[in-house]
């Protein structure tokens, strides 16, 4: 995955597919966890087609989206009119783009599968990014979920185990820390029981 899907499509290619690829409903532990989170500034890594940021923006939150598409972009912009709210949805390249110096209440990562070392990269600034006592929210396909023919990356690399975060994430308080099974069902590419890891965790504030 990253810059092509496990399928070998590129994102671009998939998103031009007039359907949405994972539908325009957000995703399950997102909604979980959204009356926890707070409602403020609030950036969406990955975010496709919009679907999870166009969510946030509708509880309220300042949404900034980034995504490598322009075609995932364009759909974002658009699912955001269909709803009346408003998102800045961004075309970037996460190993450039500028996460900024605590900026953010919130930062957001479904299922944005990222090689290891820019993972790794993206998470530090994701902590510099965030404001005292703000929170990272991510859900991805870990290990386990490889070859259930229900979606997400092929490649061990792109998967991500919940003892890399909370080494990563050492020091914060960690609101959700699990890797669970459960039945997903979004849209046309993640269908089944899948194998993912979830995480909430909270910038100390001193
Ligand atoms: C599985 S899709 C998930 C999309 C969205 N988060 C959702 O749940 O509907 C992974 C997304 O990560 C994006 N992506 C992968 N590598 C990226 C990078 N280096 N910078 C920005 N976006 C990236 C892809 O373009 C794709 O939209």
């Amino acid at each position: 995955m990253s810059g092509t899907t496990s399928s070998g499509q590129t994102w671009e290619e998939r998103y031009s597919e007039k359907e949405f690829a994972f539908g325009t409903e957000p995703n399950d532990f997102l909604v979980e966890v959204a009356s926890k989170i707070t409602n403020g500034d609030t950036l969406v890594l990955g975010d496709g087609e919009g679907r999870n940021g166009v969510y946030l923006a509708s509880l309220g939150h300042r949404v900034v989206t980034v995504d490598l598409s322009p075609a995932g972009v364009k759909k974002s912009q658009q699912l955001a009119i269909e709803r009346d709210v408003e998102i800045d949805a961004q075309v970037g390249d996460l190993k450039y783009f500028d996460l900024g110096i605590a900026k953010w209440d919130c930062i957001v990562s479904i299922f944005c599968h990222l090689p290891f070392a820019l993972r790794t990269d993206v998470h530090q600034r994701v902590k510099t990014a965030l404001r005292p006592g703000g929170q990272f929210v991510l859900e991805a396909y870990n290990k386990a979920n490889i070859g259930r023919g229900v979606g997400g990356p092929q490649i061990t690399e792109l998967t991500v185990e919940l003892s890399e975060l909370e080494e990563q994430f050492a020091g914060y308080k960690f609101w959700v820390n699990r890797s669970i099974e459960r039945n997903i069902v979004e849209g046309k590419y993640h269908n089944g029981m899948s194998s993912t890891t979830q995480f909430v965790a909270v910038k100390p504030i001193a």
